[in-house]
């Protein structure tokens, strides 16, 4: 139907986002599938070539964006849920992908959210322990720190948990001081990818940017605002939307590109490796059981926590703030379940 370089025209935006082999059958659904993060998230995944088929849920607005993001001409099947119907829109789901919630307004923190998000992650993780309970869980809604834990409580309670299948998306850091470390050694962001672990709220954020290509290269102040733009990234984005809510377009990227490389692994592709919020043991002896450090992904999951490797002493500095406020973000989701 079209001529060769019209398709590769078409083609190279989404094989740059997505790549894939030979593929098995993958159910992705997304929970909070009608708001900001949710609607380009969902066109994105309808994209991604491992997933065959979508069910988008929300308590409201899921069906009218099913059935627009179902006229997209790939392969995938789209069904929209409405408010009563989660236990339908999990039927054999392999992937959960939760980016439901409220989002930050200029002023409030992510743990700000916590009142409001906290219960609502509860209910869908106590919904898919329920109806998908070997689904692999990816967590958008924030504060992360904490959803994650709450998760992992809620299918603990359920007795279903299993920390391979349990993930808190970190990969906007990972976008971000990508980018921004290219931006300010003025190379190609694909030649720059940067390790971020911790957490995801402020200080929690910890880019090694000595790990990365030219990043040690930028020192001094160029290396403190550096950092503080990756740390403060979701900050510059909540100011600029005055009120309207926070990042949705780059997140619906980053959480389309953390989707993927999962999907690969499980998929049986070798050497996918990527960073997110997992338990881990790496902190576990000073209280801190969910962090984020590069994890490989394979067939059942989570596969290998790598750790984290040489740090810089200014590295080392940022890690050792990160570690008490990681710690009271989790204990505050563990308590609340
Ligand atoms: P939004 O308000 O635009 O959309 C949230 C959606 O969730 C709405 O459509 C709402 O109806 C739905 N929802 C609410 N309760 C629900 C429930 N019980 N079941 C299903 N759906 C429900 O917000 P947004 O901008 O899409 O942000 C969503 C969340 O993602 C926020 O908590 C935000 O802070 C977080 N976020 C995380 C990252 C990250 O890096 N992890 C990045 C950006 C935003
Ligand atoms: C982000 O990093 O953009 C998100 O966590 C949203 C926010 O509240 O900043």
């Amino acid at each position: 139907m079209f001529a060769r370089s019209a398709v590769r025209a078409v083609a190279q935006p989404s094989s740059r986002l997505f790549s894939s082999s030979a593929a098995r059958n993958f159910k992705v659904a997304v929970l909070g599938a009608g708001g900001g993060i949710g609607q380009p998230l969902s066109l994105l995944l309808k994209q991604d070539p491992l997933v065959t088929s979508l069910s988008l849920y929300d308590i409201r607005g899921a069906p009218g964006v099913a059935a627009d993001v179902g006229h997209v001409d790939t392969a995938s099947e789209v069904n929209g849920y409405a408010a009563d119907q989660l236990d339908q829109a999990l039927e054999g789901v392999k992937v959960v992908v939760i980016p439901a919630g409220v989002p930050r307004k200029p002023g409030m923190t992510r743990d700000d959210l916590f009142n409001t998000n906290a219960s609502i992650v509860r209910d869908l993780a106590a919904a898919v322990a329920k109806s998908a309970p070997e689904a692999h869980i990816l967590v958008i809604s924030n504060p992360v720190n904490s959803t994650v834990p709450i998760v992992a409580n809620t299918l603990e309670k359920a007795d279903v948990f299993d920390p391979r299948r349990l993930f808190g998306v970190t990969t906007l850091d990972v976008v971000r001081a990508t980018r921004f470390l290219a931006g300010v050694t003025d190379a190609k962001p694909s030649d720059t990818p940067v390790t971020v672990v911790g957490g995801h709220s402020g200080p929690t954020i910890v880019p090694i940017l000595s790990q990365a290509n030219g990043g040690k290269s930028v020192t001094g102040e160029k290396l403190d605002a550096l950092v503080h733009r990756i740390q403060f990234g979701g900050d510059e984005v909540v100011k600029a939307k005055d009120g309207a809510g926070s990042a949705t377009l780059s997140m619906a990227y980053a959480g389309a590109k953390f989707t993927n490389s999962l999907l690969r692994g499980l998929n049986g592709e070798k050497g996918v490796i990527t960073p997110t919020f997992v338990k881990s043991p790496l902190y576990a002896d000073q209280g801190v059981d969910f962090f984020a450090s590069n994890v490989e992904l394979g067939v059942d999951g989570v596969e290998k926590i790598h750790p984290i490797g040489e740090l810089t002493a200014e590295e080392q500095k940022l890690l050792e703030a990160a570690i008490p406020e990681l710690k009271k973000n989790i204990e505050k989701g563990k308590n609340f379940v």
